[in-house]
């Protein structure tokens, strides 16, 4: 039976991963994958998760089922640090899931089943997996323009020029801080200038928000989502604790939906648990669980937000200290774009071949559209970055 499946094409930062591990030389550099590495080039257990995670392993007294929405102590927690207090509590549907990703597959079966001939707007360039998804379950797609090659910042007016096209009931997928994979975020000015267009066209926005903490800060980050969903009638939010958190592998996601009013947050709400139920029953709750534990606590909470705060920080030094050492090399500002993005990636702008380049003469990993983690980095291999730009003439 199987043997007339098609192939499916292969997730491309997948593929650099496994490439990545194959490659036998010593001094490789690993700037793939969207995971945090310290300066010893290790993805840390934070010290809030250890102490969460012996606190419930001391207090856990069944493993039986959570709900289908999952932990309500979760969700609250989760919505008071998505939200915050933006949007009346009575317009918040949510639900557990398998990671952001399971929130973003969830979001956008919701959206299927309510209005199948749907068209979602995605911006170029776009996470993968968002179009891979959208793929998966045959929704119309249409990108918007997003990245300005030449400045490597946004495209303000190809964005508002493209989604001007929308259509009432069309569905925007924006990445609500830390873009991925560019680097590139609005100004708050030209946040608001987006929602004003969102809410003239009578369109749906779907927030993805994977980094919060990881651009300006949890609030700041928060920020735009929130100016959103207090100012329009709906929307849908797929918010991860994968990398806020460091527990990648936890799968610890959440999905919420913004309602205008508590009829239709309840019919949200039950479509959401019976997505649950469909896809996977109920959801994982290990990762919850400690976000959870760590949110309601006020010394874990402030511990986690220290750590949370260096890693933010470490970043953004990490991105001066390349686009220093590049200011130097080319004696010009040409990279100073590094400093201005914000989160784990920038797009530096350089060819499939000049990426292809730097792997195969210096061990340098990065995703073939030029997609650098800055968390892959330290001291050592600032200026063997650097020189290797130079050298593959990007
Ligand atoms: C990334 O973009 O590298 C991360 O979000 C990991 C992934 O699943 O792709």
């Amino acid at each position: 039976m199987f043997a007339t499946l098609a192939e499916q094409p292969a997730d491309k930062i997948l593929q650099l991963m496994g490439q990545y591990r194959a490659d036998p030389r010593a001094d490789k550099i690993d700037l793939g994958v969207g995971v945090y590495k310290n300066a010893e080039g290790v993805t840390p257990i934070m010290r809030a998760v250890k102490a969460a995670e012996k606190r419930w392993w001391e207090t856990e007294t069944t493993k039986s089922y959570t709900g289908l929405a999952g932990e309500p102590d979760y969700r609250d927690a989760m919505a008071g640090l998505v939200l915050g207090d933006a949007v009346a509590a009575d317009r918040i549907a949510s639900v557990a899931t398998p990671g952001g990703t399971g929130a973003v597959r969830q979001a956008l079966e919701m959206v299927k089943m309510a209005a199948p001939d749907v068209t979602v707007w995605v911006s170029d360039p776009t996470w993968p997996n968002h179009l891979s998804i959208l793929r998966h379950l045959g929704l119309k797609t249409r990108m918007y323009r997003y990245f300005d090659a030449g400045t490597r910042g946004l495209d303000t007016a190809g964005m508002m020029e493209d989604l001007a096209g929308m259509q009432p009931g069309d569905v925007v997928l924006v990445h609500g801080c830390c873009h991925n994979p560019t680097g590139a975020n609005p100004t708050a000015a030209e946040w608001d200038a987006l929602a004003a267009l969102i809410e003239a066209k009578g369109a749906l926005p779907m927030i993805d928000l994977a980094y919060q903490g990881f651009g300006d800060g949890l609030e700041a980050d928060a920020g735009p989502t929130r100016m959103i969903c207090a100012r329009l009638p709906e929307a849908l939010i797929a918010a991860s604790c994968s990398k806020n958190f460091g527990i990648y592998r936890e799968r610890t996601g959440i999905l919420f939906s913004i309602a205008d009013g508590a009829k239709a947050r309840d019919l949200a709400q039950g479509t959401m648990a019976h997505l649950n139920r469909q896809n996977f029953s109920f959801p994982p709750d290990h990762g919850a669980r400690l976000v959870s534990v760590i949110l309601g606590d006020p010394a874990l909470r402030a511990d986690w937000e220290a750590e949370l705060e260096d890693v933010r920080t470490g970043m953004i030094a990490l991105r001066e200290a390349l686009a220093a050492e590049l200011r130097q090399l080319t004696n010009s500002d040409r990279f100073d774009f590094l400093a201005r993005h914000r989160g784990m990636f920038s797009r530096i702008g350089a060819t499939p071949e000049q990426v292809a380049k730097m792997r195969e003469d210096h061990a340098i990993y990065m995703v073939g559209d030029s997609r650098m983690n800055i968390a892959g980095l330290n001291a050592r291999t600032i200026p063997v970055l650097a020189r290797a730009i130079v050298a593959a003439g990007v």
